[in-house]
């Protein structure tokens, strides 16, 4: 067998006993989504050399867990696994369907959340080649996205805005509106779901993260995710104590332009 692979397994099972004795409840998660179907994924981006050792989680979302992956030994990558059991496909279904990238007719629930995952590579691939600011996508396999790692050299991951207030929220603020500029207009891509959560607080720098629900700009849904986009942006920026009305956002990202 490759090394690499008895390496990644005794790493994951090292990691399911370690959660076992620490807490029952990160058990649960464990298993959820360590099914066989995943650790068959995670076995084969270990044996494409795309993943040695999975070192500990960073967060656990909704749908989505997000591991730390390191590669050689020295490389770390942002591992992003969905988890079947609890995905809103509806959500994932009417996404989908409004976009004309996409031609899901299947009703299994695997194939959507395949699709789902690779709605967010495409999304980034797309938003990193207009030079957004976005991790690096690396590559997608089931239900499984390799991106980027977003932290020091240390493996200490980047904090999401929410937890790590900028030091100077004005102009931290100017760059958010900069890049969600570059975001819509040259990536041509409405985010969806942009929050303090979404956006992380890289060395003082924004970088957008989580885009498998945004959309492209003639979904029927664009205009509406836009604008909520820009309501709960302001919230946000008011939060930050940043001085800055709807309007002015919608100047900055120059609004009146983008459905033209
Ligand atoms: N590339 C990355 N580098 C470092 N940390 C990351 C990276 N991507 C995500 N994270 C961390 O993981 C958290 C969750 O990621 P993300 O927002 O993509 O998923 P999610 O909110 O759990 O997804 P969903 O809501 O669809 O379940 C982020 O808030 C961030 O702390
Ligand atoms: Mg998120």
């Amino acid at each position: 067998m490759d090394s690499k692979i008895i390496k990644a397994d005794f790493k994951l099972e090292k990691m399911e006993s370690a959660k076992r004795i620490k807490d029952n409840n990160e058990l649960k998660i464990g298993s959820e989504i360590f099914d066989k179907q995943t650790l068959q994924t995670l076995y084969k981006l270990s044996k494409q050399s795309y993943l040695d050792i999975l070192n500990g989680a960073i967060s656990t979302g909704k749908e989505a867990n997000v591991l730390i992956g390191l590669k050689d030994n020295s490389t770390f990558v942002a591992v992003k696994i969905y988890r079947i059991s609890t995905s809103d496909f509806r959500k994932m279904r009417y996404y989908i369907q409004g976009d004309p990238r996409f031609n899901v007719k299947s009703h299994s629930k695997r194939q959507l959340i395949n699709a789902w995952v690779n709605k967010e590579f495409r999304n980034l691939n797309r938003a990193h080649e207009n030079e957004v600011s976005v991790p690096k996508p690396i590559t997608a396999t089931n239900n499984i996205l390799l991106l980027e790692f977003i932290g020091d050299t240390d493996g200490n991951p980047a904090q999401p805005v929410r937890n790590q207030k900028p030091e100077d929220p004005d102009n931290f603020a100017d760059k958010v509106l900069f890049e969600l500029k570059k975001f819509i207009h040259d990536a041509k891509l409405i985010h969806g779901d942009l929050s303090s959560f979404n956006i992380l607080n890289h060395e003082e720098y924004p970088v957008i993260i989580d885009v498998s629900q945004s959309v492209v700009l003639d979904h029927p849904i664009a205009c509406e995710l836009l604008d909520r986009d820009i309501l709960n942006l302001h919230k946000e920026f008011n939060k930050m104590k940043v001085k800055i009305s709807v309007d002015e956002i919608k100047e900055r990202i120059n609004y009146y332009e983008i459905f033209k």
